[in-house]
């Protein structure tokens, strides 16, 4: 088997993590695109990448037999990036959020379809330890049917720089609901991905524009820009299934700390998937965890499940996923199916919230 060839476009925060993943599934990355060229050659030196360009219709063109592409840029840029690469021959993986809304995913799903190429995202929360070892349950029927869950991911001060591309609209397509929808999408996995029926959301701009409310990471903040995305968002969506999600995300919120967890009640058993950052939110201080909760011969009896320790998050095992999936050796972790069902359920969160009414996903077909 020839070694797949992969490049990449953003020099962004999540790099390093695809170069791990696709070196540890015997990939090369063999180049790697930045608008900011001095931040594309000062990611690459030191990790053997020797190729460094503006943009990727340059790079594809300089690399023809290039296998795959990654994207890691803010997420405006996700959408016309896959779809050049799908267009042109290439597997895409892809950060999260997929897009800025589902009209822009379900082009990249057609794209996809049109390619025959694969179309993965970085949904890594899926591929830590804790929420494949609960899935193993899930899918062995041990869980029964998921009647309902939770999906949090609250932060108390964690705007992450004001007015750069996160708190802009038109860049990020929203705040933490579009930023952080890791659990949501857990939460959906772990439910089978059912078909959304009604969905019913608030969300609040309080403290947005307070800067005692700045997360610990980021990017810096920037002069006279724009920050106008929601600072926290609650909402409930029930599903044709009959199951249902609430959802919680805040980046700004009166919370008693981080909380990073999927919860969910079956006909069998319970459980939760749960992650608690430890000192100024640092990685490799959180705790991370996983318990399955049931009824056994009258008493009840909580599971706690012993994994390996994942500072990724997932991460670098996502990516050697994605390698995989592009040699036919493993499925990949997810899907743009999958993705449009999560883009139509955030689309849904910012309409419900603007309207303060509820929505029928049926009737609208959003
Ligand atoms: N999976 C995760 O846990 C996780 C964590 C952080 C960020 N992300 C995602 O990663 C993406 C990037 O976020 P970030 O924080 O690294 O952003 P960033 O602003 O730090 O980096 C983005 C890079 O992309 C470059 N860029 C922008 N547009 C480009 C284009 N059209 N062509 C080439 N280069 C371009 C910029 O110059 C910059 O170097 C976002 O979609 C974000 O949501 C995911």
């Amino acid at each position: 088997m020839t070694t797949p060839k992969l490049a990449i476009v953003g020099a962004g925060s999540m790099a390093d993590y695809h170069c791990k993943g696709f070196s540890r599934a015997g990939a090369e990355v063999v180049a790697i695109a930045d608008m900011d060229t001095s931040r594309a050659r000062a990611f690459g030196e030191g990790r053997g990448i020797k190729h460094f360009y503006k943009d990727l219709s340059e790079m594809i063109a300089a690399h023809p037999d290039l296998d795959a592409v990654s994207v890691i840029t803010p997420n405006k840029f996700h959408k016309p990036l896959v779809i050049e690469a799908l267009e042109k021959g290439k597997h895409v993986y892809c950060e999260k959020p997929p897009a800025l809304n589902a009209a822009e995913m379900r082009a990249m799903l057609e794209a996809s379809k049109k390619s025959g190429k694969i179309l993965m995202f970085d949904f890594n929360n899926r591929a830590r330890p804790e929420a494949q070892a609960i899935f193993r349950y899930i899918r062995d029927g041990r869980v029964g049917k998921i009647n309902s869950a939770q999906a949090s991911w609250i932060r108390r001060a964690g705007i992450p720089g004001f007015g750069g591309w996160f708190t802009t609209r038109a860049l990020s397509g929203g705040g933490p609901v579009i930023d952080l929808p890791h659990m949501l999408d857990l939460a959906l996995w772990f439910m089978g991905y059912p078909e959304p029926e009604y969905l019913l959301g608030s969300a609040y701009y309080d403290f947005i524009d307070n800067k005692a409310f700045k997360g610990p990471w980021g990017i810096p903040d920037s002069a006279n820009s724009v920050t106008d995305v929601e600072a926290a968002c609650h909402g409930m969506v029930t599903f044709k299934t009959g199951q249902s999600l609430m959802v919680r995300s805040s980046w700004a919120e009166m919370n008693e700390r981080e909380v990073v967890s999927v919860t969910f009640q079956g006909t069998k058993m319970g459980g939760k998937v749960e992650r608690f950052f430890g000192i100024d939110g640092l990685d490799e201080t959180s705790i991370d965890s996983c318990k399955l909760f049931a009824e056994e011969y009258g008493n009840q009896v909580d599971l706690a499940i012993k994994t390996k320790k994942d500072e990724s998050m997932g991460r670098i095992n996502n990516a050697a996923n994605f390698v995989d999936a592009i040699q036919g050796i493993a499925p990949p972790m997810n899907s743009p199916e999958q993705a449009l069902i999560l883009m139509r359920i955030i689309d849904a969160l910012y309409e419900s919230a603007a309207s303060k009414k509820p929505v029928s996903m049926r009737e609208t077909g959003s």
